[in-house]
């Protein structure tokens, strides 16, 4: 299949709009930017076409997909009851990086949901994003669109590494913003439970609806040296190291260089841009940017050139951060 690339970088191209708004119509699959990272959409309403959406990622399809609307009143037409913290979240959150899961209305189609009585839906915010899910007047399921066990596509290129000539159409809206994935909010029950951490934190959720719980993985799910081996989404190519007490990441170099590894640094404290390795990468100078620029950063180290990445963590203040739990799922060693 020939995968059409469509740029609109700099401003919405109405024509390029109208062409992949016709391709979901017609129950192809198209890639296209988010504030978070990039999707790959079909029509949520059309089991055919998503399909398409499992075979192009080789995905299990016992994993169930977010769909994406334009407007609350789309998002609300999918739902049945939603409680009333909901209507508040939306207005607070949304268009945003977060996602609401509540009962079907069965609209959509059951490989949407995996089958269950759920559907996890959110308002993108993102000019592209918006113009094509308003042009399609749709629900649009979309998972992330990387091949399954990678990082999540940032820009149009990881989308084409991964997914060129198995999907009708890539829009390229240039770089996402945020670089994380939404956060995922269970609102079925009577407070909100946070399944995915992302960039809308817990307490700003417990600020609009009074409370808000995080959801623990059962203790048997907790192995502190290797979290990454037993729920972790991807793998990254090479094995990561995920430094906690950056005091201990020189000597942690040190080892690896020792057992002749070739070593990528991720890095954010300036004592370490000197220490030689051979790739050295500034993730950034805060969690924001360290968050942007995480995908890209694990997708551009190669197995036939380094051996090792070593990454120093973030310093939290104590709170879960999205990007922590990223670093720790795709971590297969952590040092406290
Ligand atoms: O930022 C994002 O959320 C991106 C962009 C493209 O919107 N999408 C994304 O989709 O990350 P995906 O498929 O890679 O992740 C969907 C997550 C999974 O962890 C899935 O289990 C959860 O959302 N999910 C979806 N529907 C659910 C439901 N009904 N109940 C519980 N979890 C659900
Ligand atoms: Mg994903």
């Amino acid at each position: 299949m020939q995968t059409r690339q469509l740029q609109m970088i700099k401003e919405i191209d109405e024509v390029a709009i109208e062409e992949a708004a016709d391709l979901l119509r017609e129950g192809e699959v198209v890639a296209f930017p988010t504030e978070t990272v990039y999707g790959l959409g079909a029509d949520a309403t059309n089991p055919t076409a998503v399909d398409k959406i499992f075979q192009a990622k080789g995905r299990p399809s016992d994993n169930p997909l977010i769909v994406h609307v334009a407007t609350e009143q789309q998002l609300l037409a999918i739902v049945t009851e939603a409680p009333t913290y909901v209507e508040k979240l939306i207005a607070a959150f949304s268009p945003g990086p977060i996602t609401y899961v509540l009962k079907s209305a069965g609209k959509v189609a059951d490989v949407v949901t995996a089958g269950l009585a759920t559907v996890g839906v959110r308002i993108p915010n993102h000019p592209v994003a918006l113009a094509l899910l308003q042009r399609c007047a749709l629900p649009i399921a979309a998972p992330s669109a990387n091949r399954s066990g990678r990082p999540s596509p940032t820009t149009a290129e990881h989308v084409r590494q991964d997914l060129e000539g198995k999907i009708a159409a890539i829009i390229d809206g240039g770089a996402t913003d945020i670089g994380l994935e939404s956060t995922v909010v269970d609102c079925t029950g009577e407070v909100p439970v946070i399944l995915r951490l992302g960039e809308i934190t817990q307490a700003e959720i417990a600020n609009i609806a009074g409370t808000c719980d995080l959801y623990e993985p059962p203790p048997e799910l907790h192995t502190p040296k290797s979290p990454g081996l037993k729920y972790k989404h991807y793998a990254p190519e090479v094995p990561l190291i995920l430094v906690k007490d950056r005091e201990k990441l020189p000597h942690i170099v040190r080892e690896n260089q020792l057992a002749r590894k070739r070593i990528a640094l991720f890095y954010h404290s300036d004592i370490f841009h000197s220490l030689a390795v051979e790739k050295l990468v500034l993730l950034g100078n805060n969690e924001t940017m360290m968050a942007k620029n995480l995908y890209a950063a694990l997708r551009a180290c190669k197995r036939d050139e380094v051996d090792v990445i070593v990454c120093e963590a973030p310093i939290t203040k104590g709170g879960k951060s999205a990007l922590l739990d990223r670093l720790g799922r795709a971590a297969t060693e952590i040092i406290d």
